[in-house]
C-alpha cells in the first residue's frame, strides 16, 4: 500500500494554466494532448484522470460520439472550468468526480480506455505504480491507455535542456500547488512493466514531451 500525502491543489492555477504553458512551450503540449485522441473513436466508456481545464475533453467528446466519459480530478475549479467548456449534449455524456486518484474507488472492469495527460508526472514512482494497478482493475481486456507527459531524453543537449526545464517545472508546481513529487517518475517504464505495449508515439520539444498510445494485449469484451 502506498502512503500518500495531501494531493496537489491546482485550483489557484485554473485561470492562468493555459497562458503559462503557451509562454513556455507554445502549442506543443496541446499537440501532445490532441494528437492521439482519435484512437478512442470507437470507445464506449472512457476514464479521464486529472483532466485539468477541459481542453482535451472538449476535443475528445466529438471524436468519440458514442462514449460516456468519467472524468476524475481532485480540483473542483479545474472540473468546473472543464464542464463550462462543453456544449450541453456533450456535457450530458460526462460524469465529473472530484476525487484523489490515490484514495478513490474505481468501478471494476468498466472502461475501454483511460486518458492521462500530464497527470502521472504529479506522482512519485510508487504512486504511479499504484495508480496503474488501480486503473487496470477498472479496465476491460484489450483497453487503450492514452498517455502524454514530460520525459527525459536519453542523451545530449536535449537531455540537459530537459533537466533544466524539469527542475523549473517541479519547483514551480511545488510552490504553487504543494505538489509532493520532486522528480519525473518512470511512468512509461512502469506501464511497460505492467504489460502495456506502445502502439503509437510522438515527441515534441526535442523529446521533452511525449505522447504515447498503449494497448493491453487481449481482446475487448
Ligand atoms: C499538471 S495538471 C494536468 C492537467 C491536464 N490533464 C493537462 O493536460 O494539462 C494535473 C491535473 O491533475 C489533477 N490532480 C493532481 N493530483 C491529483 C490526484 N491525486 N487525484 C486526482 N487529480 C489530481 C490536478 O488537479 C490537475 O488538474
Amino acid at each position: 500500500m502506498v502512503m500518500s500525502s495531501a494531493p496537489a491543489n491546482f485550483d489557484g492555477l485554473v485561470g492562468i494554466y493555459r497562458a503559462l504553458e503557451w509562454v513556455a512551450f507554445g502549442r506543443d503540449l496541446e499537440r501532445a494532448r490532441f494528437i492521439h485522441l482519435a484512437q478512442l473513436q470507437a470507445c464506449r466508456d472512457i476514464l479521464v484522470l486529472g483532466e485539468g481545464d477541459g481542453r482535451a475533453l472538449a476535443r475528445l467528446l466529438p471524436l468519440a460520439p458514442h462514449a460516456h466519459v468519467h472524468c476524475l480530478d481532485v480540483s473542483p475549479a479545474m472540473l468546473n472550468r472543464a464542464a463550462a467548456r462543453l456544449s450541453s449534449p456533450d456535457r450530458s455524456r460526462v460524469t465529473f468526480e472530484t476525487a484523489n486518484i490515490l484514495t478513490a474507488h474505481l468501478p471494476g472492469r468498466r472502461f475501454d480506455a483511460v486518458v492521462t495527460l500530464f497527470f502521472l508526472d504529479c506522482f512519485t514512482a510508487s504512486e504511479v505504480a499504484s495508480v496503474v494497478e488501480k486503473v487496470q482493475a477498472s479496465l476491460r481486456p484489450g483497453a487503450t491507455w492514452l498517455f502524454a507527459d514530460f520525459s527525459l531524453p536519453a542523451r545530449g543537449f536535449a537531455r540537459l535542456r530537459a533537466r533544466v526545464w524539469l527542475s523549473v517545472l517541479y519547483a514551480f508546481f511545488r510552490w504553487q500547488t504543494k505538489l509532493s513529487a520532486r522528480a519525473l517518475p518512470p511512468s512509461e517504464q512502469l506501464l511497460a512493466e505492467a504489460g502495456w505495449c506502445r502502439i503509437a508515439e510522438c515527441e515534441f520539444q526535442d523529446g521533452l514531451v511525449r505522447s504515447v498510445v498503449f494497448n493491453q494485449p487481449g481482446s475487448r469484451t
